[in-house]
């Protein structure tokens, strides 16, 4: 069977410019993803500060902006003070039924950011504590000096202040699971306090209000209109998550997560701005999508029997390709939306559903994950241009009748142009042609795709690289018109130059 689609590429129609942050990633106290993941003293290629010299590599290919810290649910229940200084108590952790060490704690991951070069996104504890530790933690963090706060800080060796500019205002507090959970009454006006005193102590900080945990929450919308009427006036940015997984073998609704996103965001987005129009403010609420990705056996996980172990192996799911190319997808979604989602973490960072996974004194080695998401953090910037794809469709149980062709264009400043494209059919090829005549594009900078004759193929300790991307042969340019045949499941990346 042939399938077909094509596009128009016109540097006219742009829906905006990329925000870095876009390509943030996530690190909570969970599972193994601070302990033998981010951080192991005794590892051969550990760091002097005790962090994994070959993740820390592995972060820097995949392209990681920015990281969002220490939770997620976690965060619920944390003391910051515990992380900090010579005394490290053990405590469990009620979020995830495990024993927590302290060895590792806020001045540890804000070296680690510093070595891995990305900017810090810290989350307060809103669930079992209020607006006064949370200023207390900011003052901790970004005060110079000469308070009781900011000099402990420098008694512990850390002299200058951390300038942490962007903070999220707890986690998930729609959500029973969650420690302190709240009604949206509750927690926007225990929001808009802690945002209100942490302004006063540094004006200039970016907020982000807690949303519903996922679109399918009972309360999914009125949640978010009730704590933006709250909070309007002091945050910057509404969170949104998704996690998305196969069920029963239904590939192609699975291919079709993506449309999933696209009505979440459109639907926050609606809110977000009634509630701007109805109380009469001028700036728009951003969306940070600071939870997304693949996650199965997610009830599984949150359900799990209390061991009260250190580090267990929690969340470590396998990815295979079909969970790539969704990935890839979701990212197509966010880019698609660059105009409002200005902040997106890919949840988590490593061996907890993470593109990293690492052994204990062993290797470190890439999920297949890994690839869509390196592909868009290092071609995804500029701006995004509005394409309306005519594609052959079919039919998902989830969501209706779908494009196969999912697929967005970036221009970088040098005017080069990169197609993110998915081919959704499982079983045919899909023809994919465009006009690229407005942007004066002329020639095949480079074009890769990530497919398999094996959907379910997967990266393991034994097998690390079985699958990676490789060429996408034949792809031309010829008389301002692109010809490219995506392979049947596959993430394609296709980067033209000007003639
Ligand atoms: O990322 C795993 C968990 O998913 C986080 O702790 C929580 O915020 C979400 O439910």
């Amino acid at each position: 069977q042939r399938a077909t689609a094509s596009l128009t590429i016109d540097p006219a129609f742009e829906v905006g410019e990329v925000n870095p942050r876009l390509f943030g990633s996530f690190v909570e106290h969970l599972g193994r993803c601070v302990y033998s993941g981010i951080y192991e003293p005794d590892h051969p290629t550990a760091t002097p500060d005790g962090l994994r010299g070959d993740v820390v590599a592995l972060i820097a290919e995949l392209g990681v902006t920015a990281v969002r810290y220490p939770g997620g649910n976690f965060v619920s229940g944390y003391r910051w003070e515990d992380g900090v200084g010579e005394q490290r108590p053990r405590r469990l952790d009620p979020a995830w039924s495990t024993v927590e060490t302290n060895e590792f704690g806020l001045n540890e991951f804000m070296r680690f950011a510093e070595v891995a070069g990305v900017e810090p996104i810290m989350a307060i504890n809103l669930g079992t504590r209020g607006p006064q530790e949370a200023r207390e933690l900011l003052e901790y963090c970004n005060h110079p000096g000469g308070t009781a706060w900011s000099d402990w800080r420098r008694s512990h060796g850390v002299e200058q202040p951390h300038g942490i500019g962007l903070w999220c205002l707890g986690n998930e507090l729609d959500g029973p699971w969650q420690m302190g959970h709240k009604t949206a009454e509750e927690y926007g006006r225990v929001a808009a306090e802690a945002a209100r005193v942490m302004r006063m102590t540094d004006p200039g900080l970016r907020l982000v209000a807690c949303g519903s945990s996922n679109s399918s929450m009972p309360t999914f919308g009125s949640w978010e209109a009730t704590v933006l009427e709250h909070t309007y006036r002091h945050v910057d940015h509404i969170s949104c998550h998704a996690y998305y997984e196969e069920v029963d073998g239904d590939v192609d609704s699975f291919l079709a997560s993506a449309q999933d996103m696209e009505h979440f965001i459109d639907s926050v987005v609606a809110t977000a701005d009634h509630v701007r129009a109805k109380l009469r403010q001028s700036k728009r609420i951003e969306l940070s999508f600071d939870e997304w990705n693949v996650w199965y056996r997610r009830q599984r996980d949150l359900d799990a029997e209390p061991k009260w172990e250190v580090a267990p192996r929690l969340l470590e799911d396998n990815y295979t390709l079909t969970d790539a190319v969704v990935v890839g997808s979701l990212l197509v979604t966010l880019l698609r939306h660059c105009d409002r989602v200005t902040v997106a973490c890919l949840a988590q960072l490593v061996n907890v559903i993470g593109p990293i996974m690492t052994e204990p004194g062993g290797p470190a080695w890439r999920q297949t994950s890994f690839y869509p998401f390196a592909d868009a953090a290092r071609h995804g910037r500029g701006r995004v241009l509005r394409v309306e794809p005519r594609s052959a469709q079919h039919d998902t149980a989830e969501h209706g009748t779908v494009d196969l062709l999912h697929t967005t264009a970036v221009q970088a400043e040098d005017g080069t142009v990169t197609v993110f494209a998915v081919n959704r059919a499982t079983d045919r090829p899909l023809e994919l042609t465009a006009d690229v005549r407005a942007a004066g594009l002329g020639r095949v900078v480079g074009a890769s795709t990530l497919a398999d004759q094996d959907r379910h193929a997967r990266n393991t300790r034994e097998a690390p690289d079985r699958v990676r991307p490789g060429p996408l042969e034949g792809v031309t340019v010829d008389g301002g018109s692109l010809s490219a045949t995506l392979p049947p499941l596959s993430w394609n990346v296709i980067r033209l130059g000007r003639a």
